[in-house]
């Protein structure tokens, strides 16, 4: 709640932005200004946000631009540089609506739940336990494509909120898989790096072949233990 009233307050300022946080992607289009891979942005260690920076107006208004984007897209998180922005920022979120394709089966196993926007700023992730899941997997930035990826079931973060404010979250499930990927991003580093290159293939393929499929039943059509 708190965070959708800042994200409202700063939806105002943002169409008057003229600030240096531009998106900067050749696929840069009011259409769709999330860059796509082959951009030079998406591979680079973005860089830590200065404390003080936080407070600044164009700061907040990244924070909007990417909850804008995120949503529009739509997609459960995004990371600054997918804005052509290298710097340590991201956003998640997963709306109920964005759920309602899954089964309950495939909810349970993926142990996704609602959850409301968050904003870390120069976030460190750390695996808890042992477990690895593996499930299907896309990205914004490589648009329409998907592929089964193993990530930590549960991870804690620690990073700053959109006030600046040190916040630490443990988390396991989906959150957790899609923390990973996003951290990954201000890394360099594309779920495309990691997946099971075999089972790369297009949404629609994805959807229709696999969709409400058990994932024990998908991870053995491509080999996976
Ligand atoms: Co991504």
């Amino acid at each position: 709640m708190r965070l959708l009233v800042i994200v409202a307050v700063f939806a105002t300022a943002c169409a008057t932005s003229t600030g240096s946080l531009k998106p900067g992607g050749p696929m840069d289009t009011a259409e769709n200004p999330i860059v796509q891979t082959g951009n030079p942005v998406l591979r680079a260690r973005a860089k830590d946000v200065p404390v003080e920076q936080i407070g600044t107006p164009e700061f907040q208004q990244l924070l909007v631009r990417m909850t804008e984007a995120m949503r529009k897209a739509p997609g459960v998180g995004l990371a600054a540089p997918q804005l052509g922005v290298s710097l340590r920022v991201l956003v998640l979120e997963d709306r109920s609506e964005l759920q309602a394709a899954l089964t309950p089966t495939e909810l349970a196993e993926r142990e996704r739940v609602p959850v409301p926007l968050r904003v870390f700023i120069n976030p460190t992730l750390t695996p808890i336990g042992d477990d690895k899941v593996t499930f299907f997997e896309g990205c914004l930035s490589v648009s329409g494509y998907a592929a089964l990826v193993g990530r930590w079931r549960e991870v804690e973060v620690s990073g700053l909120d959109e006030k600046g404010q040190p916040q630490t979250w443990r988390v396991k499930g989906w959150p957790a898989r899609i923390l990973q990927h996003e951290v990954d991003h201000l890394d360099g580093t594309l779920y495309i790096d990691r997946m099971v290159s075999r089972s790369f293939g297009t949404l629609p393929q994805v959807k229709a072949l696999y969709g409400g499929k058990p994932i024990t039943d998908v991870k053995s059509t491509f080999g996976v233990e």
